[in-house]
């Protein structure tokens, strides 16, 4: 039996301690959660995904009757950038969630299908992508999407 300890890497930042790019991407996922779909959970997630052209591509979370036929505010934003623009590599992710008149006072975690995604989104497009994680008392910073899932499965797996 051999024991491993996988370890990752998170920075956490102040608004004022973030480059103008990292606030603007931001700035975009909490607006974003104003627009989010959320009659039953009523946590609102937005997401903004910014793109090597410049674009910034909006999601928030879509939720429905039937429970399981919701998506994500970061799934949502990631799929919308792969329809529209499916040639760029998404550089940067930025969530925020908003929850009884407030924004989350720690981020929110992006759940396990979202982070496959993300995970995915680096892979197709061989380069990394920054996720921004926002909470009003603390800014979580993983440069890439890899840090939020040890062990990813990827299309290599596929192939035994
Ligand atoms: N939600 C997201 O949009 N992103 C996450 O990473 C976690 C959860 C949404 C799904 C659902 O609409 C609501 O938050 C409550 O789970």
């Amino acid at each position: 039996m051999k024991e491993f300890n996988l370890t990752t890497k998170m920075r956490v930042f102040r608004w004022n301690e973030l480059s103008d790019e990292q606030r603007e991407v931001l700035s975009i996922a909490k607006e974003q959660t104003k627009r989010s779909y959320c009659p039953y959970s009523h946590f609102h997630v937005g997401a903004a995904a910014k793109l090597k052209n410049g674009e910034i591509v909006r999601g928030c979370n879509q939720e429905n009757a039937a429970y399981p036929s919701g998506l994500c505010a970061e799934r949502s934003a990631l799929f919308a950038a792969g329809a529209q623009y499916p040639d760029q590599p998404v550089q940067k992710l930025a969530i925020a969630c908003f929850t009884e008149d407030h924004f989350t006072n720690e981020p929110g975690s992006p759940c396990g299908a979202c982070r496959q995604v993300m995970v995915e989104t680096e892979h197709r497009y061989g380069e990394k992508m920054e996720v921004l994680l926002y909470g009003e008392d603390a800014i979580y910073v993983f440069e890439s999407a890899a840090d939020l899932l040890p062990l990813i499965f990827v299309s290599e797996n596929l192939k035994g």
